[in-house]
């Protein structure tokens, strides 16, 4: 029996699962090869190299999605593409051109078409490609050779039961400096989440929120996620920093609110004393779609948004036109969508 027709669809989570192919290319003597299709998902690479020691390393995530009429499609791949590259210039690594990285989506989609969850289980194909520094190395210095990498792993939607909204907690730790490495897809970022993450789960909620490393008194990132809020005269709010990870989700939601909900759409410092000013809230990014808020913890209170067992009028609409778009049921804007043949 094909291990295919052992996945319920409808129970998936974000485990890894052992798909048909992943992508692969390699850098070497200052340029990529042509990059191939493996059925290996080991990679074998130096003790000495950089994204072992240094943390020479960043990544992508973005999905497949089956639409109605049963084709498969992508959500905004040029935009991790050019994310990518950004990351790959603030660490030093070799950038990948993003017509290969949406043709190299494509192929690996493709070759494990079987793996697309079918339209209507809100599941979905998540992509993830990642560059590592390989190579012998040992000095503080940037590899010379890398890995450009693609796997995907069909997931489960974020809401087992619809959109219900979870409760973060202000956390002490910094996720990013202010000219540090906030706004790009580094690993090391992550690493460095896993125990304020931990310690927010600990104590009963989703996640963590961080402020501002420099005065902590804005809000910067819920979790892996970009923060919104909705004010009471209905205009769109979300955090203006460089430390922030620029959200693809985040940038797609800007539009649709002004050019769909017709909103007023605003990027500015949210204080994390005036949370009060948001009727409404929620996380955002390519896993969550969009995590209603219930309630932030900070300073000893739980300041409720909207309520911590429904989410907001305006996220539910903002929900539904962006899920909508990306899994083909509403028009989606020009260059949104990238088909696959
Ligand atoms: C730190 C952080 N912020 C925000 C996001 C959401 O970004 P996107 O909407 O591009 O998935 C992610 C996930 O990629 C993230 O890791």
């Amino acid at each position: 029996m094909s291990k295919r027709i052992d996945i319920d669809w409808g129970k998936l989570k974000y485990d890894y699962i052992k798909t048909d192919y992943r992508y692969i290319a390699y850098y070497k003597d200052g340029k990529w090869d042509d990059g191939h299709l493996i059925e290996d998902d080991k990679i074998s690479i130096n003790v000495g190299s950089t994204s072992l020691h240094y943390g020479q390393e960043c990544f992508e995530g973005l999905k497949a999605y089956r639409a109605k009429d049963g084709h498969i499609q992508l959500f905004r791949p040029d935009e991790n593409a050019k994310r990518m590259i950004r990351s790959c210039k603030r660490l030093l690594m070799p950038e990948f051109p993003v017509d290969r990285f949406v043709d190299a989506c494509k192929k690996v989609v493709k070759a494990n078409e079987d793996f697309v969850p079918p339209y209507g289980t809100g599941s979905t194909l998540y992509i993830r490609p990642f560059i590592i520094g390989v190579g012998g190395n040992l000095g503080l210095k940037a590899a010379s050779e890398y890995i450009f990498c693609i796997f995907v792993i069909p997931v489960g939607p974020y809401f087992a039961h619809g959109l219900s909204p979870v409760n973060f907690i202000v956390t002490d730790y910094d996720r990013a400096a202010p000219n540090g490495t906030g706004s790009v897809k580094a690993g090391g970022n992550y690493a460095s989440g896993l125990l304020p993450n931990k310690e927010a789960h600990d104590k009963g909620y989703s996640g963590c929120l961080y402020l501002d490393a420099q005065t902590k008194t804005k809000i910067e990132e819920v979790g892996a996620a970009n923060f919104f809020g909705i004010t009471k005269n209905k205009a769109f709010i979300t955090p203006k920093s460089d430390s922030i990870l620029p959200s693809i989700t985040k940038i797609s939601l800007m539009h649709i609110a002004k050019e769909y909900l017709n909103l007023k759409v605003i990027e500015r410092d949210c204080y994390i004393d005036k949370i009060d000013e948001f009727v409404e809230a929620g996380a955002c990014g390519t896993a969550a779609v969009i995590t209603p808020i219930g309630g932030i913890f900070y300073k000893n209170k739980l300041h409720v948004f909207h309520s911590e067992s429904e989410a907001g009028p305006i996220t539910k609409k903002l929900y539904d036109i962006l899920y909508g778009i990306q899994f083909g049921d509403v028009e989606a804007p020009k260059n949104w969508i990238y088909k696959i043949d």
